[in-house]
């Protein structure tokens, strides 16, 4: 058996994993708010951003491969963790002794996590595959295109996407449900790691609270400056009336109104 072997078949082992690969989707989730952010600037920041990661196959693929990687990992050491320690535990333990030291976060890591990842399967059909069909806006994003440089519109197609309400309140209960995830999540993985003692464990628990709630309110603005604020509609409503005759922008072109 070679080490890699009897690192997956010990509990500790697992426990690592789950923690360094946590801590390397924490980090990924963080960098990926902080690119987002660029929504709140003009079109073509984040336009020429999504363009230079999709001409630079040396950084996209193994990024790409790593992320698919750790999610696997980090995945299958939770479920199994999870069933080991359902079978040592077999009984129920009697009335309600079960809830106490725990909050809802921790029992509920293994459900918040797999929505967390349904998330992620539909997020990559809907963003980065562009599957016409699941956007519920009737017409496909792949052929938004900014009007100066001719590059993918990823600004007009994220307004466009957070413009189906629905679609933009499942993104929201998502990331809600990460933030909640990453908030139990960052405080085991240092107690996992065996960094936390009575004097950094209040610390990181703040850490992990305040984190979390970054993250929340980061990817949370997107979808309700679009949806409250119709942030980014008047660009993305010119943006879409190249390409659908009777959107908002395509009227006002017809009367002369737009430029
Ligand atoms: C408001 C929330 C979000 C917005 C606006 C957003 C935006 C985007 C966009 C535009 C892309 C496609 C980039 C491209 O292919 O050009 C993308 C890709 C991706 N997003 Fe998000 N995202 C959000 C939330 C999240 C969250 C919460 C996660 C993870 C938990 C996530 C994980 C990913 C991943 C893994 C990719 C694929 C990267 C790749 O391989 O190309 N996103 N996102």
């Amino acid at each position: 058996m070679n080490l890699l072997q009897s690192i997956w078949r010990s509990s500790l082992g697992k426990k690592y994993i789950m923690a360094l690969t946590g801590a390397g989707l924490f980090l990924f989730v963080t960098g990926h708010m902080v690119g987002n952010l660029q929504f709140f600037l003009p079109p073509e920041a984040i336009n020429r951003y999504g363009h230079f990661l999709k001409t630079t196959p040396e950084i996209l693929w193994p990024a790409r491969i790593g992320l698919l990687a750790m999610v696997v990992l980090h995945v299958a050491s939770a479920v199994t963790l999870s069933a080991q320690n359902k079978a040592a535990r077999p009984q129920p333990y009697a009335g309600k002794t079960k809830d106490l030291g725990a909050s809802i976060a921790s029992r509920t890591m293994l459900m918040s996590g797999l929505i967390v990842l349904a998330f992620i399967v539909y997020h990559l059909l809907h963003f980065t595959a562009v599957v016409d069909s699941i956007n519920g806006a009737g017409f496909d994003f792949d052929e938004l295109y900014e009007p100066n440089s001719g590059h993918p519109d990823i600004y007009a197609m994220i307004v466009c996407g957070f413009s189906v309400w629905y679609v933009a309140l499942f993104y929201l209960v998502a990331v809600g449900l990460l933030s909640v995830h990453l908030g139990h999540g960052l405080a085991a993985m240092f107690q996992s790691l065996g960094l936390k003692d009575h004097v950094w464990g209040p610390r990181i628990g703040a850490f992990a609270k305040a984190a979390s709630l970054a993250i929340f309110i980061g990817y949370a603005s997107i979808p309700v400056s679009v949806l409250v604020f119709r942030h980014g509609k008047a660009y993305a409503d010119r943006v879409k009336a190249g390409i659908v005759p009777d959107a908002p922008g395509a009227v006002k072109a017809l009367k002369g109104g737009a430029k």
